[in-house]
């Protein structure tokens, strides 16, 4: 909505990958909520995954419309929310070069994300800068929209701490109000464990339900989720916590009185894995179904025109702020002369 006064709330997602119930939970359905209420950018994040991807920039490529098809799927609405390509829109890394002059190479080593990443790549002693200084890309995309509220995972926070922090050195520096400090929104679920129940839920490890799975997939996933190993016989009594298909219905079933009762049923003995695994089948046969179905009436050609529009709109916002920030710093040569 152009011309709007509402408050901007960006997000964005690296497209390595389509996109899973961990990302539904932890952030889509609070992006289809916030969209009412905020004006929404959400931003297919191809600079920052190549900075992982670069020797393999197919993979990114390639993911590009199924994320945004995911989007729309989800119910991501084209009247309240735009959704926009990152590397077509030059300002924002004209923005992060003068950002670069405000942080620290041990800041950016400091960064608790950053160096969780550094911690399972193998870059050894060379990693490459494009990588390190990834936050500060962050940061341009998060200011060039003047963003007030960001829905992401709590492995996000630190992004929005560093961009805050960019974003008091510049004003304070150039003696300024242009660039606005933001807060995270986190969802209230916080990470979905995968059907493995080792870790979250992600493409890497295999262990996700994706949005774009096919029922019989789904039915599969959730037959083989971790329970509880000493649950043998149907009259064992079972244990709840750590167990996946418990921990997914908390997070996908509506009538929650329904899952307590399940869950003191479980814990006595006399209730069997395959009635919850059925429960739960149905649950998410029932939450995908619409899903699967807007998923696979999205034409190509309607995606890249819905991307293209997305991204000449995010242009002329971040354009604008970059306008802004070069008056701030004094480097608007022509402007000021106006050429
Ligand atoms: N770092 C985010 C991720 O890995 C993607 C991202 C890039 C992002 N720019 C953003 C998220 C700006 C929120 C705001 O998923």
């Amino acid at each position: 909505m152009v011309g709007s006064k509402k408050l901007v709330s960006l997000t964005g997602d690296r497209p390595t990958g389509k996109l899973h119930l961990g990302h539904f939970i932890g952030s889509l359905k609070s992006r289809v909520e916030l969209q009412h209420k905020y004006e929404q950018y959400i931003m297919i994040a191809d600079t920052q995954a190549l900075t992982d991807y670069f020797e393999n920039p197919q993979k990114v490529i390639d993911n590009v419309y199924e994320v945004v098809s995911d989007y729309l799927a989800v119910g991501i609405d084209l009247n309240l929310s735009t959704i926009f390509i990152q590397s077509q829109i030059s300002a924002l890394p004209e923005l992060m070069m003068y950002y670069m002059n405000l942080v620290s190479v041990s800041r950016l080593e400091r960064n608790p994300t950053v160096k969780t990443e550094l911690a399972q790549k193998s870059f050894a002693q060379s990693v490459p800068a494009g990588f390190l200084c990834y936050p500060i890309s962050q940061a341009a995309d998060i200011t060039a929209f003047k963003t007030a509220i960001v829905p992401a995972g709590d492995d996000q926070a630190p992004m929005i701490e560093q961009t805050n922090e960019i974003v008091r050195k510049f004003n304070g520096l150039y003696k300024t109000d242009v660039l606005k400090e933001c807060k995270i929104h986190l969802s209230n679920t916080g990470r979905l464990v995968g059907i493995d129940g080792k870790a979250k839920a992600s493409k890497s490890l295999n262990n996700a339900i994706f949005l774009s799975d096919d029922p019989k997939v789904v039915k599969e996933k959730v037959f083989s989720m971790y329970t509880d190993p000493d649950h043998i016989k149907v009259s064992d009594p079972g244990k709840v916590e750590g167990n996946v298909v418990f921990i997914y219905l908390d997070a996908f079933h509506e009538n929650k009185e329904e899952i307590a009762e399940f869950k003191l049923k479980y814990k006595k003995g006399g209730l069997g894995d395959v009635t919850l695994k059925s429960l739960l089948n149905e649950t998410l046969q029932t939450l995908l179904a619409p899903i699967r179905e807007k998923r696979a009436s999205l034409k190509r050609q309607d995606l890249v025109e819905i991307c293209f529009e997305g991204t000449k709109k995010a242009k002329s916002v971040a354009d604008q702020t970059l306008r802004e920030v070069k008056e701030a710093i004094g480097v608007n040569f022509f402007e000021k002369i106006q050429l």
